[in-house]
């Protein structure tokens, strides 16, 4: 199925003008590694604070507001710089093991994000500069660090492994 939407997705004009037009891959990838920095800065924020490693002046319920907008804004911009590179050059990522992890990894760190979200802002007493989280949130919190650094050092790897 995917080796069909492959062979179809790059007979497409659109595929055709994503490889033609020089600009558009190169621009694509710095964007998507701009975004790249921005979702790790922002969970790395998050993720340490509620590990209690960092950030300790800063509530947890204000560490979240202010860094989950730039994680739910980068990643729509990553979707659709991650598409157009997809679009120019199919097989080099649909068929990839490694591109097919990094998607599953993604989904993880999207419900591990959300899931501190949800729990940060359900636990208005853990708002307070240097409150500590309970063990479940910063379970989640180690595993959404994990998740997100192991889909960029995927991202990185999908190169390697055409
Ligand atoms: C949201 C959906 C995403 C899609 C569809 C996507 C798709 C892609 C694609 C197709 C590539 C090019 C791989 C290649 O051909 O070499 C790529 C590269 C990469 N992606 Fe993503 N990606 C997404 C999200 C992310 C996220 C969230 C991160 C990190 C947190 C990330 C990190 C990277 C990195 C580090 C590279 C290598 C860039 C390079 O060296 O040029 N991607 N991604």
């Amino acid at each position: 199925m995917l080796e069909s939407l492959c062979a179809w997705l790059e007979k497409t004009p659109l595929s055709a003008g994503i490889q033609n037009v020089g600009w558009i891959i190169p621009v694509s990838q710095i964007v998507h590694i701009l975004g790249l920095a921005a979702i790790l800065f922002s969970a790395l924020s998050i993720d340490l604070r509620v590990l209690g490693v960092g950030g300790r002046r800063t509530s947890l319920a204000g560490m979240t507001e202010h860094f989950l907008p730039w994680i739910w804004s980068a990643v729509p911009l990553m979707a659709t710089t991650g598409a157009i590179l997809i679009i120019g050059e199919p097989r080099r990522d649909l068929l990839n093991p490694v591109f097919q992890t990094k998607m599953l990894l993604l989904v993880c760190a999207l419900l591990a994000t959300l899931g501190i979200q949800l729990m940060v802002r359900g636990a208005p007493s853990l708002g307070g500069p240097g409150g500590r989280a309970p063990w479940g949130l910063r379970a989640v919190a180690a595993l959404s660090l994990a998740l997100w650094f192991s889909i960029a050092i995927c991202g990185r790897l999908i190169a390697y492994f055409m």
